[in-house]
């Protein structure tokens, strides 16, 4: 059936219909943009449908505590919204290309490391997710009109590229938009990687554009799937298969940002959860007799930005250790997490999962060494459900990242399974000394909810 789905444009409505009933459960609402183009129907699903009801704690939102009751409002408000648009969240296009076709991602090095857009092609079809390039913002299927250009454009490219060939077969792409960054890899591409690969057979290969960082983060999701079913391709390389169908997905347009990924959203995340429990969790044991440790991340030393003022720290650090006291663990189980190891080098990859997976409880402010709470226990009858402290900004304090409270349960299009709590910087900012600080009462209250 997958086959067919690559191979037969015309059953392709139907085939996605039945395929993605098969796939996502309960309701999934289909619907027709009214661009009336036959790939512009839009896959609609609810993150009810997506994710399992018992993974669901605190109604899948980010818990706010702010004693400030205008502010709170604001806050709750704001997450409110951001979990409905996230629930009607728009699905890219699954597009396919055959029975042979051309692969290639644009490089956007040195310059930037974004946007790295790419295009899959036949002799007469091109799919390109190049918003600047259509200006429609969406997708090209089809010899009209633009894609004549598209298809002119693309012609010439392997007369300029090296060409590498691939054996015959199924094949998958993803390319992201961000080359070789910690936090836009994980929130941004891992989950889409993780979608595409939940429609696709299992005897089909990716083709994901190479970085160091990116098959690290990979490897550690699940080495089994990078060594037997990933082939790296070099930014600027073209791929080409004479017998083989590539399953691509094309962002739409409009939301969170124009033209292309990032594409948040619940069902996302909800795949890479199932991935990351089928690949790494469902053989261990949750007694939930052994707590995890607690990690507090510290950004001094390491940055110049969102650095908790040190005595603050010190006493939220106290406050921490006394709680945990209480549930029967020791200092010993707190680790103060600054994003380097015992010999000043930075933690691989590898040595971060490592720890993370070993907690329960993640406290500290917005910044990178947050985004690894994508590596605690995803089960969704785990005992030691995934806890979360994340300090943020907020409109009363401008001057920390422009005043934005999109901390990880926003960049990561919600995480419904974990229990996540947000305290706000009672006074802060970026530029000057680059300090914040937050309501230490408030972060007891917390903790002692949480512990
Ligand atoms: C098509 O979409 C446009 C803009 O979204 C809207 O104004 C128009 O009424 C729609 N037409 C139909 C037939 O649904
Ligand atoms: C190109 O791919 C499309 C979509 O799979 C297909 O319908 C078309 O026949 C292909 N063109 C050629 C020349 O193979
Ligand atoms: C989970 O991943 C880590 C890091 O790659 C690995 O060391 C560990 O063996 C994996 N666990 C299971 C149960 O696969």
């Amino acid at each position: 059936m997958l086959e067919a789905m690559m191979l037969q444009k015309v059953n392709k409505r139907l085939l996605s219909m039945v395929l993605l009933t098969l796939l996502c459960c309960n309701i999934i609402v289909l619907r027709q943009n009214n661009a009336t183009k036959e790939r512009d129907w839009a896959i609609k699903e609810t993150r009810s449908d997506a994710t399992p009801a018992e993974c669901i704690i605190n109604d899948g939102k980010a818990v706010v505590h702010e004693k400030d009751p205008m502010l709170a409002n604001e806050l709750i408000g704001a997450i409110d919204n951001f979990k409905m648009k996230m629930d009607q969240h728009e699905m890219p296009s699954v597009e396919s290309i055959g029975p042979s076709f051309y692969f290639l991602t644009k490089d956007p090095r040195p310059e930037r490391n974004w946007p790295a857009l790419s295009r899959a092609w036949n002799a007469t079809h091109a799919v390109v997710d190049d918003n600047s390039v259509t200006n429609a913002g969406s997708d090209i299927w089809g010899s009209q009109g633009l894609g004549d250009e598209i298809i002119m454009e693309v012609k010439n490219v392997p007369k300029s590229h090296p060409v590498k060939l691939l054996e015959p077969g199924k094949y998958a792409a993803f390319s992201g938009w961000y080359v070789g960054n910690f936090g836009h890899y994980l929130h941004d591409h891992l989950s889409k990687i993780a979608w595409l690969k939940s429609l696709v057979s299992d005897d089909t290969k990716f083709l994901l554009p190479y970085h160091e960082l990116h098959k690290n983060i990979l490897t550690v999701v699940d080495d089994r799937f990078v060594k037997e079913r990933v082939i790296w391709v070099q930014y600027d390389e073209v791929v080409h298969a004479s017998e083989g169908s590539l399953t691509i997905l094309i962002p739409k347009a409009n939301f969170p940002f124009p033209g292309g990924f990032p594409q948040t959203g619940t069902i996302y995340t909800e795949h890479l959860r199932r991935w990351l429990e089928e690949s790494n969790w469902s053989s261990k044991q949750s007694t939930g007799e052994k707590k995890g440790k607690v990690i507090f991340y510290t950004r001094s030393g390491s940055s110049i930005r969102r650095v908790v003022n040190s005595e603050l720290e010190e006493l939220l650090i106290q406050k921490t250790i006394a709680a945990m006291k209480r549930r029967g663990q020791t200092e010993e189980d707190l680790v103060i997490f600054n994003g380097h190891g015992e010999d000043g080098n930075m933690l691989s990859i590898e040595a971060q999962f490592e720890l993370y997976s070993s907690s329960d409880l993640v406290i500290g402010p917005h910044g990178s060494g947050l985004a690894n709470v994508i590596w605690m226990d995803p089960r969704c009858n785990s005992k030691n459900r995934p806890k979360v402290i994340e300090f943020a900004s907020s409109s009363r304090t401008p001057a920390v990242q422009g005043g934005s409270m999109y901390g990880y349960w926003f960049l990561y299009g919600s995480l419904p399974w974990m229990d996540y709590h947000q305290i706000y910087y009672t006074s802060g900012d970026d530029l000057a000394d680059g300090e914040v600080f937050i309501d230490p009462q408030e972060f007891e209250e917390t903790l002692n909810k949480l512990l």
